[in-house]
């Protein structure tokens, strides 16, 4: 543990988080080379940098809602905000028409986009980017800040946008420009489907009581769980969400989906859910 600590604090994040990925998992894909038991768009365990071995099940999970709240038909442009190595890309391959759908991603780290552009290169309407912004958990070496990262996309070029599980990852200052950044390249009409840690009272008295899976605290302005890594998980206020949509000129779609992360008995799924609308 130690070592660990010490480690932590001389070694970027992502390159620590990569070698421990490697030791761990390396043999088990090893196995499943030999088994034969691999498959074109699920990456090897060793390099799903994104938490979570369950990259199928959340993928499909996830492509629920974007079928029953998005709205999604195989025609669309998606976006796919922080993408990260894929793991919602999967299920729209069946989907989506590949002469009149398109789905573009876009991420920071580097390995999962590289991962991505190899082994959708069969699906020409999947298109994938990188973009160097900061961020201490995952880029550390970044050169752009996310309060001032514009999308690389043109105004009205998406009819549905996602991103799951990267608000949890950024600072509402860069989580508010993400939601303008958003409206401004959906279609009018258009739908968004976003996740977050949402801290209001509930939320705060279910992590005071200890029910919390994640254990959120306030450090000043920032509600995190390490301090010294911030963007390891972040939730936002209640009260800064909904002035982020609001300055977005989005438009909430009913409530949010409450999520588990804080110990609810009702809950939709893990993080909490936002359903966001571009007034058409
Ligand atoms: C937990 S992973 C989720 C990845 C993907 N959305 C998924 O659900 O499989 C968080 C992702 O957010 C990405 N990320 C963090 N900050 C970002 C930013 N400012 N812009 C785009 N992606 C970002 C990370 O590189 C990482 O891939």
């Amino acid at each position: 543990m130690m070592i660990l600590n010490l480690l932590k604090k001389f070694v970027p994040n992502p390159i620590l988080l990569k070698t421990q990925l490697f030791v761990r998992y390396a043999p088990r894909d090893l196995l499943d080379k030999i088994l034969g038991e691999t498959e074109p768009l699920i990456p090897p365990r060793r390099k799903i940098f994104i938490g979570g071995p369950e990259f199928r099940q959340i993928g499909d999970e996830f492509f629920g809602y974007f079928r029953r709240y998005g709205e999604i038909q195989p025609h669309h442009r998606i976006l796919d905000i922080g993408c990260g190595i894929g793991r919602m890309s999967r299920p729209f391959v069946p989907f989506l028409d590949p002469a009149r759908g398109s789905f573009e991603g876009f991420d920071i780290d580097q390995s999962g986009i590289k991962w991505c552009q190899e082994h959708y290169r069969q699906y020409p309407h999947f298109r994938f980017q990188r973009a160097d912004i900061y961020n201490k958990f995952y880029n550390p070496a970044g050169r752009v800040q996310a309060d001032q990262f514009t999308f690389p996309y043109p105004d009205a070029s998406f009819d549905f946008a996602f991103a799951t599980s990267v608000f949890t990852h950024m600072p509402s200052k860069a989580t508010a420009r993400y939601l303008r950044e958003t409206a401004r390249v959906l279609v009018p009409g258009g739908r968004a489907l976003m996740t977050a840690f949402v801290w209001n009272p509930e939320s705060q008295a279910l992590v005071r009581q200890g029910r919390a899976k994640l254990p959120f605290r306030e450090h000043g302005d920032l509600i995190v769980i390490d301090p010294n890594i911030p963007e390891d998980a972040i939730a936002i206020r209640q009260g800064d969400w909904d002035d982020a949509v609001r300055a977005a000129g989005l438009m909430p779609v009913g409530e949010v989906m409450w999520g588990s992360w804080c110990g609810r008995e009702n809950f939709t799924s893990f993080q909490d859910m936002a359903l966001l609308r571009k007034p058409a």
